[in-house]
């Protein structure tokens, strides 16, 4: 059963990319931010589902043992709910990848990318 829902979001993943690679391309419109808080802009991050469907697997596969399955958290560890009002994504992407306390650190297993996505999609969270 939970592996057929992963199995669901990875396919969701590989279309909202393909969807995503055709996206791009109109550069008058919108101006690029000059300034994120230093990190490096994502494609995937702010494509919305895109985005939504590469956080929701990566979340599923390395935070939702302790996290729970709607970001509830419970007992020690605490919900990601509202983390956006709280952090900004720079903030998260320094928690995920340093980790704290209770928190186990992610950088070498997530990739610098993967927490960008994980960081802005949770920064989102409001
Ligand atoms: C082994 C259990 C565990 C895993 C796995 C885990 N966390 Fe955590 N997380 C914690 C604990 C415990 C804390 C509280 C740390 C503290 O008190 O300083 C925490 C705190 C956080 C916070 C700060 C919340 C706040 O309100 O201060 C964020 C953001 C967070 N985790 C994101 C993630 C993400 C994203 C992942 C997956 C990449 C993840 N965590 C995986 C246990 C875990």
């Amino acid at each position: 059963m939970f592996k057929k829902g992963l199995l669901f979001v990875m396919l969701l993943t590989t279309f909202a990319f393909a969807a995503v690679a055709c996206g791009g391309g109109n550069d008058t419109s919108e101006p690029a931010p000059a300034e994120n808080g230093g990190q490096a802009p994502q494609e995937g991050a702010t494509g919305g589902d895109a985005g939504n469907a590469e956080a929701t697997s990566l979340y599923n596969a390395n935070c939702m043992a302790c996290h729970a399955t709607d970001l509830a958290g419970g007992g020690n560890f605490p919900s990601l709910q509202n983390v956006g009002s709280k952090y900004d994504a720079g903030e998260i992407a320094g928690i995920i990848t340093n980790g704290r306390n209770g928190m186990p650190a992610f950088q070498g297993k997530l990739t610098e990318d993967e927490i960008n996505v994980l960081s802005q999609w949770l920064a989102a969270k409001k």
